[in-house]
């Protein structure tokens, strides 16, 4: 693992995860439809790395689920979600690098945002590949920001500024090409992805630099404070000199896609 991802603590963000990253819950039940959709309802699914159940949980109200994660303070808030939202979910402590479930279990395995933050992420290729059945869907999921939208620009200079500051605080190769010319060797074949759902946040240039200077956002939960005073002492001015008015709120489109792959089962 990356020097940058081991001082990550899911420990401390596990009650926050959903709220840093959030889907609304309309969105998240078209997500959760449209899932199932494409893995049939009542289909027996896993999710790698099902984090605090932004994702799991919705689909879960449609299938049969299984999220696995290795955090279980991340479980744990993935548990309460599914209590709160009266959704029957369930939840396992384990590796997706090794899982204790049979060869040719799941009809599909979904991964959103795992895969680039685990060292040996073609061995969870390949297990995933292990226990989906043959004719089994594997699912990348993925949040997508409208790229024109001023907190995708600054998203970016953010990622430019975090690099050059901190030069360790890189993905592995699957956030890359590396990771579809690994699930093509697996025997992959990628469809058309899937826009499952989508929503607005309203927010300011301005709003998303407090809550990255207070370490609650996507960019920063994860770095130590002295990064993120770095970080912010290069980025806010940087704001300042190249948005017209930081404090002017925005209609942000999200969307979240998904990527089914078929054939790695086999
Ligand atoms: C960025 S979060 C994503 C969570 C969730 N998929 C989502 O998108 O909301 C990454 C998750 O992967 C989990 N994880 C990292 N390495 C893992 C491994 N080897 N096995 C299982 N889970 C792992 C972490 O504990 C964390 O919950």
């Amino acid at each position: 693992m990356s020097k940058a991802y081991n001082e990550m603590s899911y420990v401390e963000v596990a009650a926050i995860y959903n709220d840093i990253n959030n889907i609304p819950l309309d969105a998240a039940e078209a997500l959760g439809k449209s899932t199932a959709e494409l893995v049939g309802e009542g289909a027996k699914i896993m999710d790698f790395g099902g984090g605090a159940g932004r994702i799991s949980v919705p689909i879960a109200a449609h299938t049969d689920m299984i999220a696995m994660d290795i955090e279980h303070h991340m479980l744990k808030a993935s548990k309460k979600l599914a209590a709160d939202r009266n959704i029957a979910a369930r939840q396992a402590v384990g590796t997706v690098l090794q899982t204790p479930f049979a060869t040719n279990t799941f009809d599909a395995v979904i991964t959103t945002n795992v895969l680039h933050q685990i060292e040996f992420w073609r061995d969870a290729l390949k297990e995933a590949a292990r226990v989906l059945k043959p004719e089994g869907l594997f699912l990348i999921g993925r949040d997508v920001l409208d790229e024109s939208s001023n907190a995708a620009v600054l998203r970016s200079q953010s990622r430019m500024f975090t690099v050059d500051i901190a030069p360790e605080m890189q993905p592995t190769d699957a956030a890359g090409p590396a990771l579809f010319q690994e699930i093509q060797k697996l025997g992959g074949q990628m469809t058309r992805p899937v826009v499952a759902c989508s929503w607005i946040e309203r927010v300011s240039v301005a709003e998303i630099l407090d809550r990255m200077e207070n370490g609650i956002h996507n960019e920063t939960w994860s770095l130590k404070r002295e990064l993120i005073d770095a970080l912010m002492a290069k980025v806010r001015p940087w704001a300042e000199e190249n948005f017209d008015d930081i404090h002017a709120v925005e209609d942000v489109k999200w969307e979240f896609h998904l990527y089914p792959i078929s054939g790695i089962g086999k």
